[in-house]
């Protein structure tokens, strides 16, 4: 699967500007400000319907304009040629794909799969669970056609669980209960399923950009497993009602990363840290490559700034391999190092907003 044709209005500094990205690895250079992370920008809405930068996506438009709109032509081997478009302005959000304009945000991710890589993405094992259970949950959400359902079902029994704690109706409360057990140990079970998978993946992916020992990453659960959760939940009723909130279930889950029996972010050293995060997201791509025969599409900004010149080229010799489309920026040209040594590439110049082959 891979983007062969990209159109982008009024985003950010790109009043209009289309180009065909390669197959493979797409070099974006340009100075400070040129626009390479708004083109980044304009894929990742095109996948996800939201900006990674920016909470509010009237930021993201161009001052000048009302709207802004992403469309792309996505190539795969499973299906036609498809037209992906996305039409924002600061009230709604219009998406299509081929002439059909009732999709949903979720049609989306699962026609282009994304990954992203940008400075923040190194806080992941840094910062709170819920940036872990998100990640691990894109990787759960492309492996499994159930895994979305079952989400979006345990999520609304959890608003109404909470709901009900702060305003008791104990009936109503058990009822719920019922509910956000069943479609929570779902999700656990599809969560656990789906690190059964990627666990040798990304050690053997780990391992060629650190050196330890014993690597290992586990789940916990959000509650204690020997019991079944509606029966902690029923447990920790009282409790829950007197916080007002349910403090058990895969809403509270997490993804455990130990070296050599440790908890990565208590000892590692920062360079460390995001290997390891890269090595995660690595993982992700070439899970989703076994499973359905496409890697999705990888987006890199910011490349020099994050690693250093070693496991730059080591990072590019991994994903010529792993034969997926990637898009990586860059202020200098120097920083992709040898370009000859990627196949199926493009370079791109950036300048004031407007991207030229080179
Ligand atoms: N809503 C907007 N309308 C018009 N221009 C904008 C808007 N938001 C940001 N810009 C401008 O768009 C330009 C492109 O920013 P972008 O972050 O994509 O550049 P960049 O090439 O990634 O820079 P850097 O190398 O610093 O990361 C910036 O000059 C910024 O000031
Ligand atoms: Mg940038």
């Amino acid at each position: 699967m891979c983007l062969t044709k990209l159109d982008i209005y009024h985003l950010r500094n790109i009043q209009q500007q289309s180009f065909e990205p390669a197959p493979g690895i797409n070099f974006i250079y340009g100075e400070n400000g040129s626009g390479k992370s708004s083109v980044l920008e304009a894929i990742f809405i095109l996948g996800r319907a939201k900006s990674f930068r920016s909470p509010t996506i009237k930021t993201v438009i161009n001052a000048q304009e009302k709207h802004l709109l992403v469309a792309g032509q996505l190539a795969s081997n499973q299906h036609a040629v498809r037209q992906l478009g996305i039409q924002i302005d600061s009230k709604s959000i219009e998406i299509h794909i081929n002439r059909d304009s009732s999709n949903k945000r979720s049609d989306l991710a699962y026609a282009l799969p994304l990954q992203l890589i940008y400075p923040k993405s190194y806080e992941l094992l840094d910062a709170g669970p819920q940036q872990r259970r998100e990640f691990l949950d894109w990787g759960v959400f492309n492996q499994e056609q159930k895994f979305f359902p079952a989400w979006r079902n345990f999520k609304r029994a959890l608003l109404q669980r909470n709901a009900l704690l702060k305003n008791p109706k104990l009936g109503q409360i058990n009822a719920w209960d019922k509910e956000l057990a069943y479609y929570g140990t779902m999700v656990n079970q599809l969560r656990e399923r789906y690190l059964l998978e990627f666990l040798p993946v990304f050690i053997e992916i780990a391992r060629q950009f650190v050196e330890f020992e014993h690597i290992s990453l586990s789940l916990a659960s959000g509650w204690d497993l020997s019991k079944d959760l509606q029966e902690v939940l029923f447990e920790e009723q009282e409790k829950d009602m007197r916080y007002g909130y349910t403090h058990s279930g895969p809403h509270r889950a997490d993804l455990l990363l130990m070296l050599n029996h440790r908890l990565a972010k208590d000892f590692v050293s920062r360079g460390h840290l995001k290997l390891l995060v890269l090595s995660l997201k690595l993982a992700q791509v070439q899970v989703l490559a076994h499973q359905q025969g496409h890697a999705g599409c990888i987006l890199i900004d910011d490349f020099a700034a994050e690693l250093d010149k070693q496991n730059r080229s080591k990072l590019l010799r991994y994903l010529n391999r792993v034969n997926c489309q990637v898009f990586i920026t860059a202020t200098e040209l120097g920083d992709f190092g040898d370009l000859n040594a990627s196949m199926n590439y493009k370079l791109f110049h950036m300048e004031h907003g407007k991207i030229r082959q080179n």
